[in-house]
């Protein structure tokens, strides 16, 4: 399924290729490189296959006998590793400095990341950046459906020095500048309203509104609905499959016509993403990385122990491609990994995981004062320290989804149904949202909103997390301001 799709991707659609670049199918690369497990510099680099730690590491699905099962080390290490490349800025229409491009295409390809050149932790941790900004899939930049091109009308946020961190050019071959895809970054990086960048945060690349946009400029071309059912549907199908599940998610996608379909994801706000193994109509939250180090479980359902910086390599492995390899129960995704997969090496793995160890939340402008000491009492009378534990603001636990009350799917009728949700740390809540497990309150204001209950707007209601609703206005901005302090 996924290799006829590959050799489809060129032929596809603008939306199609939307959805690609965030698929796993995306992980698309070129390149060979070499297998590692050694001791680097005075490194430890933990093996990132090591079958006994990937099975520890996995928390039981609702159905223990669906908990995923992964592919052995040696089909692993079969799989060609990818090369990093230089990358380089795109920029806004009319930022970019005179001949940019034309300078681009001058400029010889450079693999970029040499463990040997590694000697301290912060030399790894600032190589671990360029893993984070490599795209694992390359694009003609005229072509491509994500091309910057479309990045105005989708109001795609633009930095103070003119580019969108989100993308980076690439050159693998002299002459020819592709556009790169599904790197860390994609996802991961936030422009705060002033224009600067913090990398690692809850991202803001709205990727909802550039694939509505993608669907409404192909509804002009073509038959929309035989595309959706011919190309659209499958794809999400497979992405999302988890065909034991009861009722099954594709039965209700199957039914969704062309309309309900733009809508679910025109409606997915900056800040929320799909990603591999949640479901079509509630994507994920894109989780803070800052201060990754402290927590013991990875995704909103806990689907994976944090145990050890090894744990974090074998995670950013799966995530991006591996997982391609994983069985549930008699379920699989493919029958083998498609040859156009690519890993990280080892060495590119811990130095990812050495740099996400090592981000800093920016500067808090929101400083202690009279009205955030009231909201610290109020934070511990309501009872949310006994979860949102000082000083990590959360006590590392998982809670079930009955319990918390907050939309079940997610825990329940995905791939990744643990059947429960994770204790979210309450650190940096000041610049990133929206919140929740599925990004569903926009603001800290409305995530304790009585109102959001039965829903505000035209939002479907948010129920759960009951916690705080009942407060007095005053209340509730001291508890505010106390969380943007955090
Ligand atoms: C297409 C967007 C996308 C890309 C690309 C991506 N991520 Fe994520 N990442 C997400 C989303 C969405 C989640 C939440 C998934 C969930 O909860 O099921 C997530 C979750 C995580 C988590 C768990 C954090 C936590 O606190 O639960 C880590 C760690 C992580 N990503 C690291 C990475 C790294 C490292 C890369 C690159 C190798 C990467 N991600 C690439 C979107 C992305
Ligand atoms: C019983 C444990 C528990 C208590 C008590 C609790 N929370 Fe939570 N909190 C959670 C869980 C679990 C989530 C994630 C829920 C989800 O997304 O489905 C969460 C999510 C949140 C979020 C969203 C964070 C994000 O990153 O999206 C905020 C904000 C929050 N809680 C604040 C509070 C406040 C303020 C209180 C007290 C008034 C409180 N919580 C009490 C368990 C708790």
């Amino acid at each position: 399924m996924i290799r006829r799709r590959a050799t489809n991707t060129f032929s596809m659609d603008e939306f199609m290729n939307t959805i690609w670049n965030t698929s796993r199918a995306a992980t698309l690369a070129s390149g060979l490189l070499f297998l590692s497990t050694a001791t680097c510099q005075g490194q430890n680099i933990p093996t990132t296959w090591d079958e006994a730690a990937l099975a520890s590491m996995q928390t039981p699905l609702r159905d223990p006998s669906r908990t995923p099962k992964h592919m052995s080390a040696s089909d692993y290490n079969r799989i060609p590793a990818l090369v990093i490349y230089r990358t380089y800025p795109v920029y806004a229409h009319g930022r970019e400095p005179a001949g940019y491009l034309e300078q681009l295409r001058s400029v010889e390809p450079e693999i970029v990341f040499d463990p040997a050149r590694l000697h301290s932790p912060e030399d790894w941790a600032r190589a671990g950046e360029l893993i984070f900004d490599a795209p694992t899939f390359f694009d003609d930049p005229a072509k491509s459906r994500t091309s910057p091109q479309w990045f105005p009308a989708a109001g795609v946020p633009i930095a103070s020095d003119g580019t969108y961190p989100y993308s980076r050019y690439v050159i693998r071959k002299k002459g020819q500048i592709e556009l790169g895809g599904n790197a860390c970054a994609d996802c991961h990086t936030k422009v705060m309203p002033d224009g600067s960048v913090v990398k690692g945060a809850q991202g803001n690349f709205p990727m909802g509104a550039l694939n509505s946009q993608g669907l409404l400029r192909m509804a002009k071309l073509g038959n929309p609905a035989e595309l959706l059912e011919k190309n659209v549907k499958p794809l999400l199908t497979t992405f999302f499959a988890a065909p034991w599940i009861r009722p099954d998610p594709a039965e209700r996608l199957a039914k969704l016509t062309w309309e309900q379909v733009t809508d679910l994801i025109s409606k997915m706000p900056a800040g929320v993403m799909l990603r591999d193994g949640t479901t079509f109509d509630a994507p994920p939250q894109i989780p803070d990385l800052i201060g990754i180090r402290d927590r013991r479980y990875l995704n909103h359902t806990g689907t994976h122990l944090h145990r050890t910086i090894g744990d974090l390599m074998r995670y950013s492995a799966l995530a991006q491609g591996a997982e391609l390899g994983s069985s549930w129960g008699d379920f699989r995704l493919v029958k083998e990994v498609p040859p156009f997969i690519r890993r990280y090496t080892d060495e590119a793995l811990y130095a990812l995981a050495m740099y996400l160890y090592a981000l800093k939340p920016p500067v808090n402008p929101n400083h202690k004062d009279k009205q955030s000491i009231a909201g610290s009492i109020i934070f511990e009378r309501e009872g949310c320290g006994n979860c949102h534990k000082a000083p990590l603001y959360t006590n590392n636990q998982l809670i079930p989804a009955s319990a918390i009350g907050t939309d079940p799917e997610l825990a329940t009728l995905s791939r990744k149904g643990t059947g429960k949700y994770k204790v979210p740390s309450l650190k940096g809540v000041w610049y990133r949202g929206p919140f929740g497990h599925g990004g569903a309150s926009p603001t800290l204001e409305d995530w304790l909103d009585l109102a959001r209950l039965k829903g505000v707007g035209s939002r479907k209601p948010v129920p759960g997390h009951e916690y705080g609703l009942l407060l007095n206005p005053r209340e509730k901005s001291e508890l505010i301001a106390f969380l943007r302090t955090l």
